[in-house]
């Protein structure tokens, strides 16, 4: 059962909204044994590429798509770094709604682009960055209609509160530390609001001091500055201009947390160790281990205690990236004997 189902009464679900569903949610929690001696920490992943479009967007997404749906919306529009445009256009599918998406030409992963074709989806790349896509998309959705499923549309964050109540379900409250990505700064605004709706609730007994990771060439909540050239290999994340950027200050200001950003090297390295642990995710969703490495590093990471770090997307949507830095296959003439040559 999706979200819809399972939180129901978090959401402002009336008899006239369909419940669409596509078993969103109820992602793998996993320890990560190793790494966590490594940094000295109770380290675990919550691996939202196991959502049914390979990131946590669905969580926001069927909220946002049933909600337009009762609204007699005609469609839905959205500018996407990839993985919004993926989950828009597949709820938009199950829901019989047309979908238009706004990608930045030449800076999305190429998985992420077939989902959105796939789905049946209106596709168009725009020669900008993320951020002039966006605003493109807002001025789009009134002219036509459309329900903007970005950020800015509420019934998304509310949707994606739902990871803070699933990590707490399964550990029995709340962790230390919260470790997130952070791009258009809406996931890091709604998990924070959702600690503490589950709180309130008294489904858990306290909050997560929230820190928000960015990439060093993207990193405007780090800096203080918008940047108009937002540039990483972490293409999910490459956004200059955080729509939600006042929220999320506020947010990890609340928590205690603090936003920090970390090298594109870096990144590309914890996801080679995070995949060496089983866990394939794309290279956005790497910066919380790179970042509290980072943190250790400099004696700000306290030891002993407990930290989730929220994977946001699935390694399979970006596949360019690890063929690129991952190492390389083995050609073999076919006989034994050479095999016996390039085996371990
Ligand atoms: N991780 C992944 C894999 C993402 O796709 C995104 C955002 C984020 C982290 C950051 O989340 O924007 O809420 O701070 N992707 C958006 C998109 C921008 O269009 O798919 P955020």
């Amino acid at each position: 059962m999706g979200i819809l189902g399972r939180y129901g009464d978090f959401f402002p679900l009336t008899p006239r909204t369909p419940r669409l569903d596509l078993g969103e949610g109820s992602t793998p929690l996993v320890p990560l044994r190793a790494l966590g001696e490594e940094l000295g920490v109770d380290l675990w992943g919550k691996f939202e590429g196991a959502n049914p479009t390979g990131s946590f967007k669905d969580r926001g997404m069927v909220l946002a798509v049933s909600k337009a749906m009762e609204e007699g919306a005609r469609g839905v529009i959205c500018a996407s770094t990839g993985n919004t445009s993926a989950s828009a256009a597949a709820y938009a599918a199950c829901g019989g709604l047309s979908c238009t998406v706004l990608l930045p030409s030449g800076n999305v992963a190429k998985g992420k682009v077939a989902q959105a074709l796939i789905y049946g989806a209106t596709v168009a790349a725009v020669r900008g960055n993320f951020d002039r896509a966006l605003e493109l998309a807002r001025a789009m959705a009134e002219r036509r209609g459309y329900r903007i499923v970005n950020s800015v549309n509420p019934f998304r964050l509310r949707g994606q509160m739902s990871g803070a109540f699933e990590i707490c379900d399964q550990l029995g409250d709340a962790p230390d530390w919260l470790a997130i990505p952070v791009g258009n700064a809406g996931n890091v605004t709604a998990y924070w609001a959702g600690f503490v709706a589950y709180m309130r609730r008294r489904r858990s007994s306290r909050v997560p001091v929230m820190m928000g990771f960015q990439a060093q060439g993207a990193c405007p909540m780090v800096t203080g500055q918008f940047t108009d050239h937002p540039e990483t290999v972490a293409t999910a994340i490459r956004i200059g201009r955080p729509v939600n950027a006042r929220r999320a200050r506020w947010a990890v200001m609340m928590s205690g947390g603090a936003f920090e950003a970390v090298e594109d090297r870096e990144i590309l390295r914890a996801q080679m160790d995070l995949a060496r642990c089983g866990l394939f995710a794309e290279p956005a969703s790497c910066t919380p281990l790179a970042g509290l490495r980072k943190l250790a590093r400099e004696g700000r990471l306290p030891r002993g205690i407990r930290v989730v770090m929220v994977l946001t997307g699935n390694g399979l949507k970006d596949v360019e990236t690890p063929l690129r830095s991952a190492g390389s296959v083995v050609e073999l003439e076919d006989s034994l004997e050479t095999l016996e040559g390039v085996i371990p």
